[in-house]
């Protein structure tokens, strides 16, 4: 060779070994399960090193991984993870949701903490064949789904703080049902001025999994003064950023009537969500006349700028706050109906279902696309 760059293997699907669980458990019925604690017969698992570049892909039973008590993993936290969802419709077809975002933002993830890159489309085709081996755990009532996590981990034995030479990928999957299974109940948000999510120039924009830890604390703290989640606050002017692990949507009735579907910008504190992008896709197509939405205002402008806690706290005040909502891939839209900010509550008005104007079309349409009753571009095919 002269000179030239040896171009390690991506992840090869064609290569992918598949050793079959020879003890099969029956899933549990679905009224039992609770979110992300039942996990399928089989994993995925590819592994890597600086190298060999990455090594033929597993599909093998579900189980312990052996690591080194030295793993980088282990010390400094070098893992991301993504969280998406396989739906079954009527029919028995699966689909997977915008699945090329989630590993988009892997592959971004990845980077950001010098874990290898790879290429999607491949990592999706395996994730695709694990779902199809285990599609009978996906529950069969409505609004159920199979929650798959892909991870990737630094393996290197080593203390020192250093890129990875050695990770490995894997995807597990658990069946899961509708996060709210009888009806919508609006959450309670602790504006917490105590503790911060994330920072300019820091991690909050990527699923890495040191972001997450942190936050159980101020959670417990937010719950053991009486509100579900943290509302993440950013700066002296507490701007909102983010409800718990979810993006977050503010809807403001403006002087002439009409109504203002605001979320923060992608300024790098942000998870850049997926059902973040969807929600405003959803809305601006309305906007547009593109795909007209039944039951939504045609006065609405959606934008992505800042929102201060005193913009919200006077537009409760003053009657012009429609809705504050979160949306993720767990929960979709999680309606709330109060912060607390600095010893007082202020109030957010929710209608009898527990949503409210915008996000209750929002909902229907995003649902219909994921469940594959409202046909869309959004839905990948797993099986045909
Ligand atoms: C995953 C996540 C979200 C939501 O992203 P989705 O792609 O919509 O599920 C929002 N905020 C944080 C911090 C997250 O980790
Ligand atoms: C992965 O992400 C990095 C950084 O965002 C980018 O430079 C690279 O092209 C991406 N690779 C693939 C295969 O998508």
């Amino acid at each position: 060779m002269t000179g030239e760059m040896m171009v390690l293997p991506d992840i090869q699907p064609n290569l992918l070994q598949i050793s079959r669980n020879t003890k099969l458990s029956p899933p549990p019925p679905s009224k039992s399960l609770v979110f992300g604690h039942t996990f399928t017969d089989h994993m995925l698992t590819v592994p890597w090193s600086s190298i060999s570049g990455w090594s033929a892909p597993q599909i093998e039973p579900y189980g312990p991984l052996r690591l080194e008590p030295s793993s980088t993993v282990l010390h400094y936290a070098q893992t991301i993870f993504e969280g998406m969802k396989a739906y079954r419709d009527d029919n028995g077809k699966v689909t997977l949701f915008r699945p090329g975002m989630n590993m988009n933002r892997m592959n971004s993830s990845a980077t950001r903490v010098a874990l290898p890159n790879f290429n999607g489309d491949a990592l999706l085709e395996l994730i695709k064949e694990l779902i199809r081996i285990d599609k009978h755990w996906i529950p069969k009532e409505p609004g159920h789904s199979l929650y798959v996590r892909p991870t990737l981990i630094g393996t290197q034995k080593a203390v020192g703080i250093s890129p990875p030479n050695e990770a490995l990928l894997f995807v597990i999957c658990s069946p899961v049902g509708p996060y709210y299974p009888n009806g919508f109940k609006p959450i309670a948000l602790y504006g917490t001025t105590e503790y911060v999510r994330a920072a300019p120039g820091g991690t909050g924009a990527y699923k890495i999994g040191a972001n997450y830890a942190p936050g159980v604390l101020p959670q417990k703290f937010a719950a053991h003064k009486g509100y579900q989640q943290n509302l993440w606050l950013h700066g002296p002017e507490h701007y909102l950023t983010e409800v718990g692990t979810m993006n977050m949507f503010v809807v403001f009735k403006k002087e002439d009537g009409s109504l203002e579907l605001v979320t923060p910008p992608l300024d790098g504190m942000i998870l850049p969500g997926i059902t973040r992008d969807s929600v405003l896709d959803l809305a601006r197509e309305h906007v547009s006349g593109k795909k007209k939405l039944a039951n939504l205002s045609d006065k609405l402008t959606v934008s992505e700028r800042p929102v201060t806690m005193s913009e919200v706290k006077s537009a409760s005040l003053s009657g012009s706050l429609v809705e504050l909502f979160g949306s993720g891939t767990a929960a979709v839209i999680s309606p709330v109906d109060r912060i607390g900010y600095l010893g007082e509550d202020i109030l957010i008005p929710t209608e009898e279902d527990g949503m409210g104007p915008v996000s209750r079309p929002i909902w229907k349409e995003l649902v219909g696309r994921q469940m594959g009753t409202i046909e869309s571009d959004w839905s990948v095919p797993v099986t045909q």
